[in-house]
């Protein structure tokens, strides 16, 4: 049955950052008044501590869990332990602060990179436990997937309704910029763009260029999120992405014709390239609430270098 969201108060963690000001704006849209919507950032409650998720939960209907640390590949190598810790205790606590407020009904967004370094691809939901995740990735995985152990367990004990999803790599207008820690799509917008301004001869991009990712347009993750929200009552975990694949290379000879670059690109093999290659099977989340990405990554990305051109550059 469809919960109409637009009675409910909800708690929408991690509200102030990139998916969560897509999320926000998608509740609004859908009617719900911003009144009715909490977003503590982690100065004002941080989610590592107890008392903070008490006090998060209270007077909540819905919360949809998204807080978490999170960052690409460079990120992930400098912080395994901050990222094992800090995603693991606060989905915990908020999950179990939130049944024993009687929270109506916790959404709760993992990632793929819980999913096993050689899945089949597309990546099924029933293959989540076939093997150890990739190695650069893997504390950060391992902590989001617990979460989904979690809420099975407590549907089954308490018959609590804590849902699972698993969004592929997102990218969009409002992501982190930053050469060391964003993921590939901002890092790879900002050195071309950076290049262009400096007249740069080359680029010098991660890897070898050969994995492939599958990218999923913010607001179409957003919007998936809310349609679970609405709609989705079940255990099993849904992977929510665009379907489509590219590999690195060809996504980074995308940007560099988008951002206008006419030099060249050099492959640092001695970075990691992360898990070989990624694709969800989005055929559940079609099925279960009707979910489909509706954003090319062409437009996607021409969106994204154009608020960065509009937003960070100027
Ligand atoms: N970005 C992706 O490609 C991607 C892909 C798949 C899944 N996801 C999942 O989507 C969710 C949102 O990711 P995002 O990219 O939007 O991340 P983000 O921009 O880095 O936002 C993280 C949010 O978490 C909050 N937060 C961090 N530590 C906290 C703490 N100790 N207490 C309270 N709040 C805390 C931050 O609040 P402050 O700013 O106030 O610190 C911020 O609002 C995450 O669960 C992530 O695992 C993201």
């Amino acid at each position: 049955m469809s919960i109409d969201l637009s009675r409910k108060r909800i708690l929408l963690t991690g509200g102030s950052g990139f998916l969560g000001a897509y999320v926000f704006e998608e509740l609004i849209w859908r009617g719900v008044p911003d009144r009715s919507i909490f977003t503590p950032g982690s100065k004002e409650l941080d989610l590592r501590k107890w008392e903070s998720c008490v006090r998060a939960v209270k007077n909540a209907d819905i919360v949809i869990h998204l807080a978490a640390r999170v960052g690409g590949i460079g990120f992930n190598l400098k912080y395994p332990g901050e990222l094992f810790y800090d995603n693991a205790v606060m989905g915990i606590q908020l999950m179990e602060a939130a049944r024993q407020a009687g929270v109506e009904k916790f959404v709760c967004v993992g990632t793929v990179c819980a999913y096993p370094r050689l899945t089949p691809v597309p990546f099924k939901e029933e293959d989540l436990w076939n093997g150890y995740p990739e190695e650069t990735n893997a504390s950060y995985g391992i902590a989001k997937k617990a979460l989904l152990v979690q809420a099975q367990s407590y549907r089954k004990q308490y018959g609590f309704n804590a849902i699972y999803l698993l969004p592929v790599n997102l990218y969009g207008p409002g992501d982190h910029f930053s050469v060391e820690d964003a993921h590939v799509i901002p890092a790879l917008i900002l050195k071309f763009s950076d290049a262009n301004l400096k007249k740069l001869p080359e680029v010098t991009a991660w890897g070898t260029g050969n994995a492939s990712r599958e990218f999923l347009f913010v607001r179409d993750a957003a919007r998936g999120i809310v349609d679970a929200a609405e709609s989705y009552d079940k255990a099993d975990a849904v992977n929510l992405g665009s379907g489509e694949e590219i590999k690195i290379r060809d996504l980074a000879e995308m940007i560099k014709d988008m951002t206008g670059y006419k030099g060249g690109i050099v492959w640092d093999t001695s970075r990691p390239d992360g898990q070989p290659e990624r694709r969800l099977d989005v055929s559940r989340a079609k099925t279960e609430f009707g979910f489909q990405a509706t954003t090319t990554l062409e437009e996607g990305i021409a969106a994204t270098i154009k608020w960065y051109t509009e937003t960070v550059l100027s």
